[in-house]
């Protein structure tokens, strides 16, 4: 499970604070899809740093597969991402020196995991990358870039999985691709999944949806598929 109690984050403006999130309180059950959805400048990219434990709550505590994140240090926190988080951020992040298969091999490689290769190639594969693993990302379209930066974020099969608007820049049938790679990891190894994005279409195809405005939750609500 994943819990948001009472979140707010605040930044100083001038001699008052300015609050980016007011107040945010969910719980997300195991294996769930969601959709957070909202306006530029409405806190989901704050949210999601704050649920992944990237970025500390000014008041408010987030509750991760039962470890209380407040109580945890920096280092604590950076091991727990390491084990039971993903992180798709809104740009694509991939290390241009690299090609496709590097960059989701030498993660792996980095953790000291064995058998980092086989599982390189495994995970590209599934996300339809078979055929460009020897590609650097200037050589891959932007939809195929995602589609790496998916098959990273997965790589350690984290028991939850952040998306940061992956389908930003792409067109509509690369976009709903790339939800239905989601879809397929979500239901296949039972990994929560929480995407953020403006498509209103693309968010009701998942389970639910939770809709922000200036910093506070305005709607949570199963989506039309659910
Ligand atoms: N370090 C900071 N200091 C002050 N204000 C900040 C800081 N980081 C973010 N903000 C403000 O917090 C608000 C929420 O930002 P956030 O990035 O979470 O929005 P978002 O919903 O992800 O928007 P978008 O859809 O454009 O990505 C914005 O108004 C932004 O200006
Ligand atoms: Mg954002």
């Amino acid at each position: 499970m994943l819990a948001a109690r009472s979140l707010t984050k605040e930044y100083p403006s001038g001699s008052s604070a300015l609050a980016v999130l007011r107040d945010v309180t969910f719980e997300i059950p195991q294996g769930q899809f969601v959709a957070i959805v909202g306006p530029s400048g409405s806190g989901k990219t704050t949210l999601l740093g704050l649920l992944a434990g990237l970025d500390t709550p000014s008041r408010g505590t987030v509750v991760l597969d039962g470890a209380d994140l407040a109580g945890l240090d920096e280092d604590a926190r950076a091991r727990l991402r390491g084990e039971k988080v993903g992180f798709i951020f809104q740009s694509f992040q991939l290390i241009p020196t690299l090609t496709a298969m590097e960059n989701v091999q030498v993660p792996l490689e980095l953790r000291g995991e064995t058998g980092a290769e086989p599982r390189a190639r495994e995970l590209l594969t599934r996300v339809g990358l078979g055929h460009r693993l020897d590609h650097f990302p200037t050589q891959l379209s932007g939809g195929e870039q995602q589609r790496v930066a998916i098959a990273r974020a997965f790589s350690n099969q984290p028991r939850i999985l952040f998306a940061d608007e992956p389908t930003g820049n792409l067109d509509v049938n690369t976009g709903a691709t790339i939800v239905e790679l989601l879809e397929q990891l979500n239901r296949e190894s039972g990994s929560t999944v929480i995407l953020v994005t403006h498509d209103l279409q693309l968010a009701e195809r998942a389970q639910r949806v939770i809709r922000l405005r200036d910093g506070a939750v305005i709607e949570d609500r199963p989506s039309t598929r659910a």
